[in-house]
C-alpha cells in the first residue's frame, strides 16, 4: 500500500488523557469551534484582548488594515519593543529569577541563565552593537551556533530597532554572502566556530571569505566560543568578550512601530534566488505569544525544548520569541543527537526534566532507526506533550514518537506552517483533539484554510487540492525584502485575495487536514527547503557541467533526497572522481545541506516540446517507477528510455 493510501485509510485515533483535557488551556471542542468562528468572523475582537497582554510602548486603537492587500497592517498605530516582551515584562515578578534558558554545549558544558541574566546578557549587547554604530532601521548579519548569545543576539538588535537576518551556520560563504548583500547588512555577529559531533565549524573563517571586498559591512563581533585559530581584520572584527561584557547593563529600547521591520529570514522559493521574508514587530509577535501558548499548553513550570536551529523559522518563533514572550523556560542544545552516542538528546530531557518536546519528522524517523534501545536509557517520565514540524510525517514515525517517545500517553502536536506564515496554521489542540496520526488537524484561530482545485472552487471531502488561506493573520508575512512584486506574483496571484502556500493538501471527511507536499519547485530534505533551480544553478556553475535537472526522491530518513540529471561538456568523463567533485561543489555554493544525493550523469534530458525539462518524468526515474503520466509532449521519446537504461 502506497504511503498515500495508508494515510487515506487511516482510522487510528488519540484523544488526549483525561488528566491532560481536564488541566488543558482549552479542553472542549465546543469552545474551539466557538472561538474558530469568532476570530475569522470578527478579527479584531479575537486578537485586540490577545495583543493587549503585551507590553505596548503606545497602546493600538486599531486592529486590522486590509485595505492595502496584499499586506495587512495589524495594530499598525501601536508601539512596542520584541525585546521588552520578552525580557523586561517578566523582570518584576517571580520569573525575574526563573530560568529562561538552559543550555547544554555539545562537548558538555552548560549553561543556565534566568530572565535576570538573560536581560542583563541582551543590554550589554544591544549597547555594544549601539558603540559600533548599529542603529535602529539596520540590518545585522548573524551567523553563529546554537548558543544563548545567539538567543541574545536577536534580542538585542531588536532592542534598538536593528532588524536580524539568521543564516543557518550550514551555509556556504557564497550563501551568506547573497544573503548579507540582498538585506544590506552593515554588521555580522559571529563566533569562532561552533561543534558538530566533535568537529569545529569554522564559522568566521566562513564569514570571512562571505565578506571580502563587502565594504559596507563595518564590524564583525566575534564570539569566543570553540576557541579555534581565527583571521582578524581590523578594525572590522572585534571580540565578543572584548566588547560587550564591559557594556552598561541597562539599555533604553526603541519604541517601534508594529509595523517596523522585526527581522528578515531567508527562504527558498521556485526561482534560484532564496527570498528575504518581511515580518514586523507587533503581529508576529502576537502570533507567537498566542500560539505558543495554545498549541503547545504551556504551563509556567514547563520546560520546553524545540530541537530546532535558532536559524530556521522553527527557532525564531518556538526557541525565542513565543516562549520567552510567555515567561517560559527553554532548552538550547548546541550540537548534534548522537555526540558522543545516540542516547544524548533523552539524556538532555531527564537532565532538565524537559516536559514539551518539539522535533521534525526527519530527526523521529532517525532516532527510529537508530533504535528504541536509546529513549529506554533514559528517563523520560517528565514529558507530558510532544510536536512535530517542517515535511508531512508518516503515520509510522508518528506511531513510533508516540510509543517510545511519548510512552502512550503524551499527545501529539503536528504543526503545519511556513517562514512565511511566522506561526503555526494548522495543528490540533492537544486537550480538545483526538489526533490522528500524519494529519495536522484544525486550522488554528484566525487562519481561513481551504483546499482549492486549480480554478480556486474549494473541494471536497478527500479531494487533494491546493492549500489556501483566505484571511489575513497577524503573523503573516508583509513581504519580500525588494521585491514586492514577487511578493504579489508568488503568493497572492493564483488565486486573486488568497494566499497559496505553494503545499498540496486534502480535507478529510471528519475536518481534518492532511498535508500532501509541495506543489511547486521546491525540495524539502530533512525538513530544510531548497529550490530545485538554486541546486541547478549551483551544478552549472561547475566547469564540466551543461544543464542540470534536480528532483526529489523519496528518502526514508531524510522524507526526500536530491537526485541530480546532469550533462556534460565535451572532454568530461563521467564518474566517480566528477560526482564526488560535484557533491563538493554544490556544498560549497549553498551548503552541506544541498548536497545530492545522487547525480546521474546522462546525454540529455526529457523536455517539451518548448524546451521545458519534465521533472515529472525525472521523478518517476529517480524513484524507479514507472511513469503513467502523459508523455505526448515530450520532445524525443528515446531520452526516457536512455536514461532508464543508465540504471540498469
Ligand atoms: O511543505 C510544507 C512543509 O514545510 C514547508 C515550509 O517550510 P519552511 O518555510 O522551511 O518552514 C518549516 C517550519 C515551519 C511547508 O510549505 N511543512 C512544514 N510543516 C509541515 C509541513 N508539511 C507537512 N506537515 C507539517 N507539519
Amino acid at each position: 500500500m502506497s504511503d498515500f493510501e495508508s494515510r487515506l485509510s487511516e482510522s487510528r485515533a488519540f484523544p488526549p488523557p483525561e488528566s491532560f483535557a481536564r488541566a488543558a488551556r482549552i479542553s472542549s471542542d465546543g469552545e474551539y469551534q466557538r472561538l474558530h468562528r469568532l476570530s475569522l468572523a470578527d478579527p479584531e475582537t479575537y486578537w485586540a484582548p490577545i495583543a493587549r497582554e503585551l507590553p505596548w510602548s503606545k497602546p493600538f486603537t486599531e486592529v486590522l488594515d486590509w485595505s492595502g492587500a496584499p499586506v495587512a497592517r495589524w495594530f499598525g498605530d501601536g508601539e512596542l519593543n520584541a525585546s521588552v516582551a520578552c525580557l523586561d515584562q517578566h523582570l518584576d515578578g517571580p520569573r525575574r529569577d526563573k530560568v529562561a534558558i538552559h543550555w547544554q554545549g555539545e562537548p558538555g558544558d552548560r549553561r543556565s541563565l534566568t530572565y535576570a541574566e538573560l536581560s542583563a546578557e541582551v543590554n550589554r549587547l544591544a549597547n555594544a552593537l549601539r558603540a559600533r554604530g548599529v542603529k535602529r532601521g539596520d540590518r545585522v548579519a548573524l551567523y553563529m551556533p546554537l548558543v544563548p548569545e545567539l538567543a541574545a543576539a536577536l534580542l538585542a538588535c531588536a532592542r534598538i530597532g536593528a532588524a536580524h537576518s539568521v543564516v543557518f551556520g550550514g551555509f556556504s560563504a557564497a550563501s551568506l554572502r547573497e544573503r548579507i548583500l540582498d538585506g544590506g547588512c552593515t554588521a555580522v555577529i559571529t563566533a569562532d566556530g561552533g561543534w558538530r559531533k566533535g568537529q569545529v565549524l569554522p564559522l568566521k573563517a566562513v564569514v570571512d571569505e562571505a565578506l571580502v571586498g563587502l565594504h559596507d559591512v563595518h564590524t564583525v563581533l566575534v564570539l569566543r566560543r570553540a576557541g579555534n585559530e581565527v583571521a582578524w581584520s581590523a578594525p572590522r572584527d572585534v571580540w565578543y568578550h572584548e566588547l560587550v561584557p564591559s557594556q552598561s547593563d541597562a539599555c533604553e529600547p526603541e519604541s517601534m512601530g508594529a509595523e517596523d521591520l522585526l527581522f528578515l529570514l531567508y527562504t527558498s522559493g521556485s526561482t534560484g534566488k532564496p527570498k528575504g521574508i518581511v515580518h514586523t514587530t507587533g503581529g508576529y509577535l502576537v502570533g507567537a505569544f498566542h500560539s505558543m501558548r495554545t498549541i503547545f499548553d504551556l504551563k509556567e513550570d514547563d520546560v520546553y525544548w524545540c530541537t530546532a536551529d535558532i536559524g530556521w523559522i522553527t527557532g525564531h518563533t518556538y526557541v525565542v520569541y513565543g516562549p520567552l514572550a510567555n515567561g517560559a523556560t527553554v532548552v538550547l542544545y548546541e550540537g548534534a543527537p548522537n555526540a558522543p552516542d545516540e542516547g544524548r538528546f533523552w539524556r538532555i530531557v531527564e537532565d532538565y526534566k524537559v516536559t514539551i518536546f518539539y522535533t521534525a519528522p526527519t530527526a523521529i524517523r532517525t532516532f527510529m532507526r537508530w533504535g528504541d534501545t536509546w529513549p529506554k536509557k533514559s528517563d523520560l517520565a517528565s514529558l507530558r506533550l510532544l510536536g512535530t514540524v517542517g515535511e508531512p510525517i508518516n503515520p509510522e514515525a508518528w506511531m513510533w514518537y508516540r510509543e517510545h517517545i511519548g510512552q502512550n500517553r503524551c499527545p501529539i502536536v503536528d504543526t503545519w506552517w511556513q517562514t512565511e506564515t511566522g506561526s503555526a496554521m494548522i495543528a490540533p489542540l492537544p486537550g480538545v483533539h483526538a489526533t490522528v496520526p500524519g494529519s495536522a488537524m484544525r486550522p488554528f484561530f484566525g487562519v481561513d484554510a481551504a483546499i482549492v482545485d486549480e480554478r480556486g472552487s474549494e473541494v471536497g471531502p478527500n479531494q487533494g487540492g491546493f492549500l489556501v488561506l483566505r484571511k489575513p493573520w497577524p503573523s503573516m508575512l508583509r513581504g519580500i525584502w525588494g521585491d514586492m512584486q514577487r511578493f504579489q506574483a508568488g503568493y497572492w496571484s493564483r488565486y486573486p485575495g488568497m494566499y497559496f502556500a505553494g503545499d498540496g493538501a486534502r480535507r478529510d471527511e471528519h475536518g481534518n487536514y492532511w498535508i500532501l507536499g509541495r506543489v511547486d519547485d521546491v525540495l524539502n530534505v530533512s525538513g530544510h527547503r531548497l529550490s530545485t533551480m538554486e541546486v541547478e544553478s549551483a551544478l552549472v556553475s561547475h566547469a564540466a557541467v551543461v544543464e542540470a535537472a534536480v528532483v526529489a526522491r523519496p528518502d526514508d530518513v531524510t522524507g526526500e533526497a536530491i537526485v541530480a540529471f546532469v550533462t556534460l561538456g565535451p572532454g568530461h568523463e563521467a564518474g566517480d572522481t566528477l560526482t564526488a567533485a560535484l557533491k563538493a561543489h554544490v556544498t560549497r555554493e549553498i551548503g552541506a545541506l544541498a548536497r545530492p544525493a545522487e547525480i546521474r550523469f546522462t546525454q540529455s534530458l526529457p523536455k517539451t516540446r518548448s524546451g521545458k525539462i519534465m521533472r515529472r518524468l525525472l521523478r518517476d526515474v529517480a524513484a524507479g517507477r514507472e511513469s503513467t503520466g502523459d508523455t505526448s509532449t515530450l520532445e524525443d521519446l528515446s531520452v526516457l528510455a536512455r536514461l532508464r537504461k543508465d540504471e540498469e
